[in-house]
């Protein structure tokens, strides 16, 4: 999510939750942990460098995938198991998009998921909405996933963003999902999609564990989206991660954010620090037909560092869980800087204790001569990583609004560190092994 204006996002201009949360005395002496989520602390965050291993080649240029269309947010059909998956030879995607006719900012307030499929997995062509926008959850839909069961029927978890039928669009995010059949018609006619079932609404921030609406502070938009499916090979049980914020109504900056003693002795935190408070949240399954799940704890939290980690997934390889996100520039807390980027975690298992990849986290950061040129980074199952073309300087230094396919990076994982080490085909995808 981009930076919010002031006027197009009414619905979160929370002014008495901000103006009571500014009055709350910062507190940075609480001695105990109250949980023991992993951190992303501030000492963390206070030392990114852009180097070869983490910095994308430039994008001066692209071709439009759908020249009407915004295309953003993009994520494969997988299968359950977390693979790639292939509908009678084609691959498919799916991306937030909108129209043209509407600006670039404008986008969010009438986004939709449309599906692409391509044969070759580097030419892809644009189907339509991937449901009836009348029958679903929200007043548009933002960023998800997809897999495709062994009954091959598609489950798309999707964020419903606002409510059904709204005349001004609210920022309520709420979790929801629809299934369909897919199928590749014979003679090379693409592929196509029917028989959904109704949508269903799978989660709600419970103000526990996740922030709500209501408990939300500061400029920066609330999260509750971006579901992610994920079944875990090491004990087959399935998962949704998400896009949170720490839940309750007062927001403490722990030592724990901050780091180690002898990083809190010379590290001021600015007031304010407190409104960031971005977390990655998880909600298990409870039935096969997945459309049941409970709320978790979080596995991983950004109090004091970041507002939003965004569209978390993660990868399990060689015995070690990848947990990677996306954020900005403008959402690291005051004090703090961060490219726009990927970001990385590992542990041993998937509630496991996070350590920031490559030591404070970076993973893909873009040059720093075109600071904005791509978002959205999705690290697929061998390890190349899908984006989009954001707000970049052209080939003559000027700033365009891209919204299309990315090239793909490829992404090299070892242990605790990773490395760029190419670029593919923009929305490039090649089958998983
Ligand atoms: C990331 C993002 C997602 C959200 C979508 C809204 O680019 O902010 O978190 O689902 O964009 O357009």
């Amino acid at each position: 999510m981009e930076r919010m204006k002031p006027n197009a996002w009414k619905g979160v201009v929370l002014s008495t939750a901000i103006v009571v949360s500014s009055l709350l005395p910062f507190t940075a002496h609480a001695a105990e942990r109250e949980s023991d989520t992993p951190v992303w602390t501030r000492q963390h965050a206070s030392n990114f460098v852009l180097t070869e291993d983490n910095t994308a080649p430039e994008i001066n240029d692209f071709e439009h995938v759908a020249p009407d269309y915004w295309i953003w947010d993009t994520w494969p059909l997988k299968d359950r198991d977390g693979k790639v998956a292939t509908v009678n030879g084609y691959k498919v995607a799916f991306a937030l998009t909108a129209s043209k006719e509407y600006t670039w900012h404008g986008r969010h307030d009438v986004a939709e998921i449309r599906y692409f499929y391509s044969k070759n997995g580097k030419d892809w062509t644009m189907g339509d909405i991937a449901y009836d926008p009348d029958e679903a959850y929200g007043s548009r839909r933002w960023a998800g996933s997809a897999i495709i069961d062994e009954n091959d029927r598609v489950h798309l978890f999707y964020t419903a963003t606002g409510r059904e039928g709204e005349e001004v669009p609210s920022v309520e995010q709420r979790l929801a999902k629809v299934t369909f059949d897919i199928e590749a018609k014979k003679g090379n006619k693409g592929v196509s999609l029917s028989n959904w079932g109704e949508h269903e609404l799978l989660l709600e921030a419970d103000g526990e564990y996740y922030e709500t609406m209501d408990q939300a502070t500061g400029d920066i938009l609330y999260s509750f989206r971006d579901p992610e499916f994920f079944k875990d090979p090491k004990t087959g049980e399935e998962y949704l991660l998400f896009e949170g914020n720490t839940a309750g109504y007062e927001k403490v900056v722990e030592p724990h954010h901050i780091g180690d003693e002898e990083f809190r002795k010379n590290h001021e935190v600015p007031k304010g620090a407190e409104d960031f408070n971005g977390n990655i949240g998880i909600a298990k399954a409870l039935d096969d037909d997945l459309s049941e799940f409970e709320l978790q704890p979080p596995l991983l939290e950004a109090m004091g560092v970041n507002q939003q980690l965004e569209r978390p997934h993660v990868l399990e390889k060689g015995g070690k869980y990848y947990l990677f996100t996306i954020s900005h520039e403008f959402t690291f807390a005051p004090g703090l800087w961060g490219p726009d980027g990927l970001y990385g975690f590992v542990a041993d298992s998937l509630h496991g204790d996070y350590k920031p990849l490559n030591e404070n986290g970076l993973v893909v950061a873009n040059p720093e001569n075109n600071p904005f040129q791509a978002y959205s980074w999705y690290v697929m199952p061998n390890g190349t990583v899908l984006s989009f073309v954001n707000e970049f300087l052209d080939v003559n230094g000027d700033l365009q609004f891209g919204g299309s396919f990315a090239p793909t990076l490829k992404l090299s994982i070892s242990n605790d560190t990773t490395k760029v080490t190419g670029e593919l085909g923009e929305g490039q995808i090649i089958p998983s092994n």
